[in-house]
């Protein structure tokens, strides 16, 4: 796709629903007695990943027209899968399923593409090993492929190095089938869609501070879930419409759960001109229409707690960053490393190829606003994030920028380009 600059965003837009409770949705529907109803589903590829995986276990899930139906067979009503599970490029996919995978009653394998089989999965095997789990990699250097035999599982507390929503909800769904209550303290709050959700479908979940607790053995059922536009998405139009000059748009029903908001945080505080409105609660998850107009931005420092809250968003709040007076110093952020690709890696180089000023950090990154862009031929590293974010680049950039690989986009946001082009003034 090649992007060039734009004259202004204008006009509404309904972002895809939120990849992280999509994602859940299946989890939870397959493992509860009876119908869940998704509305709004996200169907990119990771989460179709995560429908893929149910259906070879035997849950029956209908995915036609907007919703999507998912006939829940209990919390041990999966069957074996005569194929290796296969999660594509889907983080979530991998560890949560990991979690409700190790309490089964049988034994099977779980994989994905080459990005996949490069994340980290030690941080779920070792809680899930004191859990009693029998998992391992398959290739003995701690990635995917993972060979899994289900078993009864202990109940543990577990003080997680990683302030991950994964980590978090792999050994939530492992406690579903322990012999006692499990409990999981991050050094930050992650996001807490899991939580929600399992207290929704009837489990009993409490949080306190950083941690979660949930008791085993819940009776669930299956629910309506209407799934919010992802904040994750949203946040590409925001930094559209923010640093494109003559920008006004509203994002409508965009979810702002308190884990996920930092991206609105951080906009308020580099001077962005953000208003919330028509704000709602939607089982546990708030929601609201987002209305942005261009702003001059200045540069801010970002760290400490509020990095879980917008990690997927740093590639794209670097391109704020670049746009903005003075500099913008991002910190405690080395899980970016291991995403979908390095991105920091990916941003450093790819703003560099972009004329901007920017210096890698072993946690973060360091951008001296103010310098304009230039066109480039950019490389995703086939990471969805990283195209998003070079595309709203292009938008202000002298040239042409070309996104080369985009089609990896189709992960969280399939009609990325088109919702982009009906904002086109
Ligand atoms: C996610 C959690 C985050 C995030 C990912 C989705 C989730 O990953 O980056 O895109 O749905 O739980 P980590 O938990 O590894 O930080």
């Amino acid at each position: 796709m090649e992007i060039i600059r734009s004259k202004g965003l204008k006009g509404e837009l309904a972002v895809p629903g939120d990849k992280s409770i999509s994602h859940r949705g299946i989890m939870l529907g397959a493992i509860s007695d009876g119908v869940t109803e998704i509305t709004n589903f996200l169907q990119g590829a990771d989460c179709l990943s995560t429908i893929s995986c149910f259906r070879k276990m035997g849950i029956s899930i209908e995915n036609e027209g907007n919703v999507v139906r998912i006939h829940g067979k209990g919390l041990r009503g999966l069957k074996e899968p005569a194929e290796i599970l296969d999660a594509g490029n889907s983080g979530t996919t991998t560890r949560l399923i990991s979690g409700i995978l190790c309490g089964q009653n049988f034994s099977c394998q779980l994989t994905g593409d080459d990005s996949i089989q490069k994340r980290p999965m030690n941080r779920i095997i070792t809680p899930l090993r004191q859990m009693g789990a029998d998992i391992s990699s398959l290739k003995g250097n701690g990635c995917a492929p993972l060979s899994i035999t289900g078993r009864n599982l202990h109940g543990i507390h577990y003080a997680s190095p990683v302030a991950s929503a994964q980590v978090k909800s792999c050994v939530l769904l492992a406690g579903l089938y322990g012999d006692s209550p499990t409990s999981v303290t991050e050094p930050y709050l992650s996001r807490n869609h899991t939580e929600l959700m399992l207290r929704y479908f009837g489990a009993e979940v409490s949080s306190a501070d950083t941690t979660a607790s949930v008791q085993p053995d819940p009776k669930m059922t299956g629910q309506h879930i209407e799934v919010p536009g992802d904040i994750s998405s949203a946040a590409y139009f925001i930094a559209a419409a923010l640093i494109v000059p003559h920008s006004e748009v509203l994002l409508k029903n965009v979810g702002i759960n308190p884990t996920r908001d930092g991206i609105l945080r951080v906009c308020r505080r580099m001077g962005a001109d953000i208003t919330l409105l028509n704000q709602k609660d939607r089982g546990g998850e708030l929601t609201a229409d987002i209305l942005v107009k261009s702003s001059d931005l200045k540069g801010v420092t970002i760290e400490g707690e509020i990095i879980p809250t917008l990690i997927d968003e740093i590639p794209i709040i670097a391109v704020l960053a670049a746009h903005a007076r003075g500099t913008t110093v991002i910190k405690d952020a080395q899980e970016l490393k291991v995403k979908e690709s390095n991105r920091i890696d990916a941003v450093v180089t790819e703003m560099s190829r972009m004329g901007a000023s920017i210096e890698g950090t072993d946690d973060g990154m360091i951008i001296n606003g103010g310098t304009a862009l230039c066109g480039a031929a950019i490389n995703s590293r086939q990471d969805h994030r990283i195209a998003m974010s070079f595309a709203v680049a292009g938008m202000t950039a002298d040239g042409v920028t070309r996104i080369e690989n985009d089609e990896c986009i189709s992960i969280s946001y399939p009609d990325f380009f088109r919702d982009l082009e009906s904002l086109q003034k």
